[in-house]
């Protein structure tokens, strides 16, 4: 059986930064995040063929590197194992967005193929489900399976059959909500996500951090809930702060922002001070590139701001999305 899937890239408020099962994938705290719009998509066509002698994988019509392709086939034997077969499987994939963008996102990639594996294996699985086979793809993955506001739950079962994502605000409440992506780099990022996380052992402040993400976690899902962004804008900033302080205290240090971002850092707080109250939220994940969020009243006074700051690439401007999809439409 053949099945396509479409999934958006998440971009998260509240970040998720460190395992408590790195083979499982389980995270140390609770994440909140916005699905952002169809501009950074995935769309994945995987079928499963009992001809086939091993996975083959394509990846925005190039065949993928042994790398990318171990990393799909060890996600696909968790999905044989729950099907019960041990057929191969011919896996297509294309981003919307190019892949020189630094852009890539595991969290869509993996969504996708977690929707369009587990119908071709035969596995009609409710959204929480493909929330947990995500993220055995790439944590951040099982957040791309809602769309709108989403929250992973940490959980605290070994299995980790509690921890799975939930929408907390639908797209339709955010239609207003803009994140507006300054692109700093397209190259890869130096150190890989689960590398920096694995360095956190390191780290005292992670600690300290682990601690004060119950508070933030409140206030943004609060905030969220009631539809205020005014009040999750100054959290969203903290949080991004408080995880790439605590990257810089691990050993050896993990370092993504560069000058381009403390610069950007710097304009927004800037932009705030002028309006007078928190119209705008910087965030970064493992990389320099930023991300503004803000409301459409604000949306082109930060992409002008951000355009014409020194190192920006270019900027893209993304708006509040779905969550998966299945369409008929088929990539081979
Ligand atoms: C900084 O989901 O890429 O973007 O689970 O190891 O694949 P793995 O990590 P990944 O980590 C993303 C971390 C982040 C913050 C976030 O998205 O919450």
């Amino acid at each position: 059986m053949k099945a396509t899937a479409l999934a958006n890239s998440n971009i998260a408020v509240i970040k998720y930064w460190g395992k408590r099962d790195e083979r499982l994938n389980l995270p140390a705290n609770n994440s909140i995040s916005f699905t952002m719009d169809d501009q950074l998509q995935t769309m994945t066509t995987v079928e499963f063929d009992s001809s086939m002698k091993e996975d083959v994988l394509e990846l925005n019509h190039h065949p993928a590197t042994s790398k990318e392709t171990g990393r799909v086939t060890s996600f696909l034997d968790v999905v044989r194992r729950m099907a019960k077969i041990r057929t191969k499987a011919r896996v297509v994939s294309k981003n919307s967005f190019p892949k020189s963008a630094g852009l890539a996102s595991s969290a869509s990639g993996f969504a996708a193929l977690a929707g369009a594996a587990s119908w071709a294996a035969g596995l009609h699985l409710s959204l929480r489900e493909l929330s947990i086979l995500a993220r055995y793809g790439s944590g951040s993955a099982s957040r791309s399976i809602f769309g709108g506001a989403v929250e992973w739950l940490a959980g605290k079962k070994k299995n980790g059959s509690d921890s799975y994502s939930v929408q907390i605000s639908p797209p339709e409440e955010w239609v207003h909500l803009h994140n507006v992506i300054a692109l700093v780099s397209e190259s890869e990022k130096k150190v890989s996500s689960v590398e920096g996380m694995r360095r956190l052992k390191t780290s005292s402040l992670f600690k300290a951090r682990l601690r004060t993400m119950d508070s933030r976690l409140k206030t943004a899902r609060s905030a969220i809930k009631h539809g205020n962004f005014e009040d999750v804008v100054i959290p969203i900033m903290q949080d991004s702060d408080n995880m790439h302080a605590v990257m810089l205290d691990c050993w050896p240090p993990v370092c993504y922002l560069t000058d381009t971002s403390f610069e950007i850092m710097e304009k927004v707080l800037e932009l705030n001070e002028s309006h007078g109250k928190p119209v705008a939220a910087y965030t970064f994940d493992a990389g320099p590139n930023a991300h503004v969020y803000t409301t459409e009243k604000y949306a082109h006074e930060v992409e002008r701001m951000l355009k014409y700051t020194d190192g920006v690439l270019r900027t893209l401007n993304c708006k509040i999305g779905k969550g998966i999809r299945f369409v008929n439409e088929d990539l081979f």
